[in-house]
């Protein structure tokens, strides 16, 4: 068995196909980001197994990739389990793992007003006259639980059902997608952000316990990346933030997954428990 803590060696910086003979599952690899991180695994020769709750959208990108599909919801930890357990019964190991299936908290039309409007009574120094915004008292529990059972517990679950194959096999990376709003909470998705720094946590504790046993667990935080998950904001509401970012522009998904993919291969050999924001200087 060859040293975990080993020093990168020449097939480290090897270059195209560096993943050849690795295999990856990646969650809410429908869409996004995840269909992005998908492709750029693939491309250097990772097998991919690509995991949503949208089967079609599964299947399209699993064609795409030369991949297959796992069907489930993350926050679902006997699913979790039962398809890791399929893809490392049927090829032979996990290398990689990236928790990346997530769902952005729904805006509606009066908050969008209510937020507006504020804004407006602030530039005019009129404080007093503010609305309340209430994200917090009007929250459910069912939204509160939903959105930490999908961000936060689905981490949870996939990071100790591939530490079952990995920590064994002295050998393994697991990148965890938190957020810029992990790192730097804004009023209004509390849980969301909530959810966010949780997986923040959980990556720096897991990092530390597994980097004795070859295996590898780090988290990246995206600023504003253009993708499906942010179609249904406001347009005014987006300019604005578009505005705040210090390069003018939104990310892409595939700025994004160059990252995802130098924390998934043997070129991050040193990181550990690591965080890295991906946000043009937002962060
Ligand atoms: N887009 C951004 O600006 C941004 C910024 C920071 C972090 N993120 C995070 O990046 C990740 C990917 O987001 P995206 O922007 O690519 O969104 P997206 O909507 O394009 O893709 C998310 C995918 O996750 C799937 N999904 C949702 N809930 C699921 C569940 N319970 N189980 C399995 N699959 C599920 C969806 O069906 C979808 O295909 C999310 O965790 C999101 O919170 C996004």
């Amino acid at each position: 068995m060859t040293d975990p803590q080993a020093p990168l060696g020449p097939r480290a910086l090897a270059g195209p196909r560096a993943l050849a003979g690795t295999v990856a599952m990646i969650t809410g690899a429908g869409s996004g980001m995840g269909a992005e991180f998908a492709r750029r695994l693939a491309a250097d020769g990772a097998t991919v197994v690509i995991n949503d709750v949208n089967p079609t959208a599964a299947a399209v990108v699993a064609a795409e990739v030369g991949g297959d599909t796992a069907i489930f919801d993350v926050s679902d930890s006997g699913a979790f389990d039962a398809e890791v357990d399929k893809a490392v019964t049927r090829f032979g190991r996990l290398d990689i793992l990236i928790n990346n299936a997530g769902f952005a908290p729904p805006m509606d039309d009066e908050r969008v007003q209510r937020a507006v409007a504020n804004q407006m009574l602030r530039m005019e120094g009129r404080m007093s006259d503010l609305i309340p915004p209430d994200h917090t008292v009007d929250l459910s529990d069912h939204d509160w639980d939903r959105m930490l059972k999908v961000h936060l517990y689905g981490t949870f679950y996939g990071t100790r059902a591939a530490l079952r194959h990995m920590t064994p096999a002295r050998s393994g990376a697991i990148v965890n997608v938190s957020s810029i709003l992990g790192l730097r909470p804004m009023a209004g998705p509390l849980h969301y952000a909530t959810a966010k720094a949780g997986i923040i946590a959980l990556t720096k504790s897991v990092g530390q316990e597994v980097a004795a046993f070859g295996v590898r667990v780090n988290a990246v935080c995206p600023g504003w990346i253009d993708t499906p998950l942010l179609a249904p904001m406001d347009p005014t509401i987006m300019a604005a933030l578009v505005m705040a970012i210090p390069s003018g522009r939104m990310g892409q998904p595939q700025e994004v997954a160059q990252l995802v993919r130098f924390l998934a291969g043997p070129e991050s050999s040193y990181c550990n428990g690591e965080i890295f924001s991906i946000s043009a200087g937002l962060s």
